[in-house]
């Protein structure tokens, strides 16, 4: 007999008929008569009760049918007796297809710590949280490439390897092939990476934007997404080494455009997690942030507030609160300041636009007033910054200067000068972090809750 998935069977008008299910015991319970087994297979949330008569099944064959332990169970499906659950499986036969000691089992009891989860990273995609979340992550996933597909971007892979720093913030993870104990030295004395497996230093990538712009400077509307990796010593609930990000680009849009992108495809997202996660949402909302489903609903339904950096800089010198890190013009925004804008001052989500450009990347468009460029950062509640992106500066001159001023390697760089030699065009793009996406739409409280394994310092053991 065909297994059949437990979603499925939750859903199903079709009962008393024989079937099969397969999955995980969550909990066993029962009397002397009959004993009852609420069975998970990772479809939904919800698990499947088996019920087994003490006639059919001893107690001694029910030993290894533990919370933890793998099973495989076949029976007739019929209108359940009980409260909670429509359909329920009158079991004939039980096989355990893996037992887990009780006495050893690390989630033999409910209420874990989200600190302790994290220890049996391994595991902890057992737990009714992590469940939720992943499959979450899946149709967030899902979603993001619908909507590029649907609005004809191309999907692009970037590479993860690269030889140059997208962000010109030198926070990257080197990849190389030298003996670290003895590398091979020039002549005057430095490490000598023409003898490095690609004859040049190398690192893992902090975005795939660079890249990405080759492409729509030729497809016209691309995206990627894909593993970025920052080595910032950033022991935060909003920074992961390791990071997902989606990266659009727009030939022919500017800074505007770019705002109205970002918006659409937010509430895009949001919308498809309300439409399509409806079990698990409900459960995080109940269980960890009973304002979640208000907070989607919200977003989905207002506007985003739009603002010049200038503003926000007047409006958080006035604010009657005090903030850790002053703020005059100039400096970057902290999550205190964002926060303050986003769910103090504004109540909904903000795009600042218009940054300084000393505390910007090189490729962001510079403005006539000379002081400022065309970035853009999109600001949620709970969250602060998810989105950080610009239109690019598109002029070859400017450009040039700019990567001269702020002391980048130009050899590194001048396939992207070339880009803007040869049939240069008006671009925009941005980058969502897919981690903060996740914390946004699960309510999760850190960010090494929304990822299966979250690299941070000092961690990469699973
Ligand atoms: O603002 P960032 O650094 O922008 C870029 O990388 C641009 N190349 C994007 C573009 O224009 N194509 O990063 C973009 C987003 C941030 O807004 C944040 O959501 C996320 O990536 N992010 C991180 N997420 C988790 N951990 C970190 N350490 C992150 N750093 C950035
Ligand atoms: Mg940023």
């Amino acid at each position: 007999m065909k297994r059949s998935k437990v979603a499925a069977l939750l859903a199903t008008t079709e009962i008393d008929r024989e079937v099969l299910v397969k999955g995980w015991v969550r909990t066993k319970r029962g009397n002397k008569f009959v004993s009852f087994i609420a069975l998970n297979d990772g479809s939904t949330i919800n698990n499947i009760q088996l019920v087994a008569d003490a006639e059919k099944f001893s107690e001694d064959s029910l030993r290894e049918v533990t919370t933890g332990a793998c099973i495989a169970a076949s029976g007739i499906l019929v209108a359940s007796q009980g409260k909670g659950q429509t359909v329920e499986i009158q079991v004939n036969n039980i096989e355990v297809l893996g037992a887990a000691d009780p006495e050893k089992y690390p989630l033999q009891k409910k209420g874990h710590s989200l600190e302790f989860l994290r220890e049996i990273a391994h595991l902890r995609p057992r737990t009714n949280t992590f469940g939720a979340v992943l499959r979450m992550r899946h149709a967030m996933a899902f979603a993001v490439h619908k909507y590029f597909n649907d609005h004809g971007f191309y999907y692009v892979h970037t590479p993860i390897i690269t030889g140059s720093d997208a962000e010109g913030a030198g926070q990257m993870f080197q990849v190389t092939t030298l003996d670290p104990a003895n590398p091979p030295k020039t002549e005057t004395g430095e490490v000598d990476y023409t003898e490095d497996f690609f004859g040049k230093q190398t690192n893992l990538t902090v975005s795939g934007q660079l890249e990405g712009e080759v492409a729509a400077m030729a497809l016209g509307q691309i995206y990627t997404f894909g593993p970025t990796f920052r080595a910032e010593n950033s022991n935060t609930t909003r920074h992961l080494a390791e990071f997902w990000m989606i990266e659009p680009e727009m030939a022919f849009a500017d800074l505007t455009d770019n705002m109205d992108s970002a918006e659409e495809f937010l509430k895009f997202l949001v919308m498809y997690a309300l439409n399509n996660c409806k079990d698990d949402l409900q459960f995080l909302n109940d269980m960890y942030d009973k304002e979640l489903l208000n907070r989607l609903n919200f977003v989905v339904q207002n506007s985003f507030q739009r603002l010049e950096y200038t503003e926000a800089i007047e409006i958080l010198k006035s604010a009657k609160q005090k903030f850790e890190f002053p703020v005059e013009w100039g400096t970057d925004l902290q999550s205190e300041h964002e926060r303050y804008l986003v769910e103090k001052h504004f109540k909904k989500p903000v795009i600042l636009i218009n940054y300084p450009k000393h505390i910007k990347a090189f490729y962001m468009k510079q403005n006539e007033d000379g002081k400022t460029v065309r970035a853009m950062d999109v600001l949620f509640p709970g969250i602060g910054e998810i989105i950080g992106g610009s239109q690019r500066e598109e002029n070859y001159e400017k450009l040039a200067q700019r990567i001269q001023e702020m002391g980048i390697h130009e050899e590194e760089l001048w396939w992207y000068l070339e880009l803007r030699k040869f049939g240069t065009a008006p671009h925009a793009g941005y980058g969502l972090g897919f981690e903060r996406l996740m914390l946004f739409v699960t309510g999760m409280g850190n960010i090494r809750d929304v990822i299966p394994f979250p690299r941070f310092p000092k961690s990469a053991e699973f």
